[in-house]
């Protein structure tokens, strides 16, 4: 999709679509009066009546409007002006295009309302055309269900900045971009993402982007005694990756801040020897959505430049039984050293992340963030609309959450009392894996707790938050890409 800047007059400008928001004060307001007249009267008409109401995301399309260069005026309802947060411009924008895809449009205007600043909303509504754009079912070879918008143009006042507009727009195709990125490896079956194949898509995209990228293999983790990561892969064919990206070029010296973004990279989680039940197994294959995140966060960031250097670790496995898998009751020893006793193989993620998060100190790490689909539990806590959120690294977590925002990704921060570590004092070793039935998501954080010691971090849990089973007015089913704009945003 080809997305441009367009000072001129929303009346001058030719497209099939042209997108235009409509606030629930605009019914009664003057505000409209301008296109209302432009066209004849047919936007007061369908206003009038009650054809269209502008609640957020009803649409309503006026076919070969008067005085317009459109084929179809879509009038898009964007809610109160007073909850009007930059997170819904991206929204509507998204559901502009979703509203154009079906009358065949190939060009579309979408015209910027609200009081954002000029380069905030060319950034959204450039990243909520492409997310929008976008579609999961990557392996129809026919009856594809919609047709992609080729040409989007941001209609912005001449008055703005264009400086200011020209740059929104590139990181907005920057964030869009990587955020479908992250969602198309999501989608992916696991046949065809498996470990090595996500370690080489990393590899590729890092070359391109301009990234210093590494894949650590079986053997230098046995060397270095990464077993409770090795625990989890131990029953499949598929040989495990730790994929190591840093935006910055190794020179030895020390760096702060550092941060590291660690993602769970499960490219197939069948629960191992405490294997799932079968319904639903098939969402598995996006356990390797938070890897998917911080891939896909890196690649932007390594074009955005921030002030500070990122290092992004994505341990990618696969957790299948077999006669070589781990069983329950089996005792590893950390690559830090502690012991685990397993107690359900089912509770992988925390296990590949206790090395790499150990892992990533080692590579002098001052900041951790992991981003992981950890439990069940957090999806039974918050639902589909918030990740939760959880550590030791408070000012990063109220940045985090402030941002949600502007990157329209809900976080709510869980307690994390000390006492919660008791339900995973293990009887045999240091730890166990799992806690009893209660605060599942918080005693997953507890047990993750052990492995970055004093260094200040944050977990973010988006089971839950990967999948879209719905679909939605500004998107389609499947992968959402959660997290690459909350991993962005921190460091903007
Ligand atoms: N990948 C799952 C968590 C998950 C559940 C992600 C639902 C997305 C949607 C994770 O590895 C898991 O299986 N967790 C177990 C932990 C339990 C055994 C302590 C769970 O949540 O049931
Ligand atoms: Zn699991
Ligand atoms: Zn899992």
């Amino acid at each position: 999709m080809q997305i441009e800047h367009r000072p001129d007059d929303y009346r001058e400008v030719a497209c099939d679509v042209l997108a235009y928001p409509v606030f629930e004060e605009d019914v009664s307001g003057s505000s409209l009066d301008s296109l209302n007249k432009t066209t004849r009267g047919a936007v007061k008409a369908v206003l009038g009546s009650g054809e269209f109401k502008p609640e957020l995301h009803r649409t309503c399309r006026i076919f070969k409007p008067a005085g317009l260069k459109a084929r179809y005026l879509l009038l898009v309802g964007a809610g109160k002006k007073a909850q009007f947060e930059p997170a819904r411009l991206r929204d509507i924008a998204g559901t502009s295009v979703r509203s154009a895809k079906p009358c065949a449009a190939k060009t579309m205007g979408f015209q910027c309302r609200g009081e954002h600043p000029a380069g905030l909303a060319s950034r959204l509504a450039a990243e909520g055309a492409l997310y929008a754009n976008y579609e999961s079912d990557i392996y129809k070879t026919r009856d594809k269900e919609q047709r992609d918008i080729e040409t989007f143009l941001v209609l912005l006042s001449s008055k703005a900045a264009q400086a200011d507009i020209r740059e929104g727009i590139r990181r907005g195709i920057i964030l869009g971009e990587a955020t479908n990125f992250a969602r198309t490896l999501a989608n992916e079956p696991s046949n065809i993402l498996t470990p090595s194949q996500f370690a080489s898509r990393a590899l590729s995209l890092a070359s391109q982007a301009g990234l210093t990228a590494r894949v650590m293999e079986q053997e230098e983790m046995e060397k270095l005694g990464m077993n409770t990561l090795l625990a989890v892969s131990r029953g499949s064919e598929e040989p495990p990756k730790l994929i190591i990206l840093q935006t910055y070029k190794d020179t030895g010296k020390k760096r702060t801040p550092l941060y590291a973004f660690v993602g769970k990279g499960v490219t197939f989680d069948s629960g191992g020897i405490s294997i799932k039940p079968a319904e639903k197994m098939e969402e598995m294959k996006a356990d390797m959505s938070g890897g998917a995140a911080v891939l896909g966060a890196m690649v932007a960031l390594a074009q955005l430049k921030p002030r500070h250097p990122v290092m992004g670790l994505i341990p990618a496995v696969e957790n299948l039984p077999s006669g070589k898998a781990t069983k329950p009751g089996d005792v590893v020893k950390s690559y830090l050293g502690k012991t685990v006793e397993i107690i359900n193989t089912d509770a992988e993620g925390r296990l590949i992340l206790a090395d790499a998060l150990a892992y990533a100190r080692t590579l002098g790490a001052s900041h951790i963030v992991d981003i992981a689909t950890l439990t069940g539990a957090c999806v039974v806590a918050l639902g589909h609309l918030n990740g939760g959120m959880m550590g030791t690294d408070q000012k990063t977590m109220d940045r985090l959450r402030s941002n949600c925002r502007i990157t329209g990704e809900g976080l709510w921060q869980l307690p994390f009392d000390d006492e919660y570590r008791k339900a995973i004092r293990s009887d045999i070793a240091d730890i166990k894996n799992v806690g009893d039935r209660w605060a599942g998501a918080i005693t997953a954080g507890k047990f993750l707790q052990e492995f970055v010691e004093d260094t200040p971090w944050v977990h973010l849990d988006i089971a839950g938050m990967d999948l879209d089973h719905d679909g939605r007015p500004y998107s389609c089913k499947g992968a959402t890409g959660f997290g690459v704009r909350t991993l962005v945003q921190l460091l903007e």
